[in-house]
């Protein structure tokens, strides 16, 4: 399958046959898919919760009442259930973490270049903290691009997916203690395959023209 087929045929899964359940070693592949998610100056400031117990995932369940309740049979249903988390600090020992494992990883040739990196980082870290004054919405933008970097990867492994907005994130946050492990919950993505309820299997795609949505000069 090439990049076209792969993009135009990926789709939301509505319904998971809860029988079917995701190979270990496609989990393995689906955590690398996770692990290495560009983030701005690779500031990689997320965590993620893999739920694929009966019993994790009826925790998350069972936080999607209300106005979050069509989400509730999907997250049932899969086999697995990803809860991509933001940090609630890009504090100094986590900021000291990356730049260590940058160093260990062999990313320094000279001090002046660690050096290098660690001003550049900081410079944006401070400047979303004290000018622009929006860490949590900019940390939001690094997990929607695992988001969308774990939604590619489920289609190139053949696993269907759901991502959900549709989330009780405070519920979720207070079910899975997440405030202090220093994070907070942001959006989800139920992964498994599609059971024969699944009726957006069926349906075409939908997207609005190219014209309106790329302008090449
Ligand atoms: C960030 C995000 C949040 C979404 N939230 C939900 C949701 O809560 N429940 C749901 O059934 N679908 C949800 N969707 C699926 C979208 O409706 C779907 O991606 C869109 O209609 C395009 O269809 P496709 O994914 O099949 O191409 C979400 C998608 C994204 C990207």
């Amino acid at each position: 399958m090439n990049l076209e087929q792969l993009v135009t045929s990926r789709r939301t899964c509505k319904a998971f046959d809860p029988s079917r359940r995701i190979e270990p070693a496609l989990i393995e592949q689906l955590k690398t898919v996770l692990r290495f998610a560009p983030s701005s100056v690779n500031s990689q400031p997320w965590h993620f919760l893999l739920a694929g117990s009966d019993a994790a995932k009826a925790t998350i369940a069972d936080t999607l009442k209300g106005g979050y309740a069509y989400n509730e049979a999907k997250v049932r249903g899969a086999s697995h259930v990803v809860v991509l988390c933001a940090r609630r600090e890009l504090d100094a020992a986590h900021l000291d973490a990356v730049l260590a494992q940058e160093a260990a990883d062999g990313r320094f040739a000279t001090p002046e270049a660690k050096a290098g990196q660690a001003n550049s980082r900081g410079f944006y870290v401070a400047l979303h903290r004290d000018q622009l004054k929006d860490v949590p919405a900019w940390v939001d933008r690094q997990v929607y691009l695992a988001l969308g970097t774990l939604l590619m990867g489920a289609a190139a492994l053949g696993i269907d997916a759901c991502p959900m907005e549709g989330i009780d994130t405070a519920g979720l946050d207070a079910a899975l203690d997440l405030e202090a492990q220093g994070l907070r919950s942001v959006v989800m993505v139920a992964l498994g395959y599609g059971s024969a309820q699944d009726f957006n299997a069926s349906l075409p795609k939908s997207r609005l023209p190219m014209a309106s949505v790329v302008t090449e000069r």
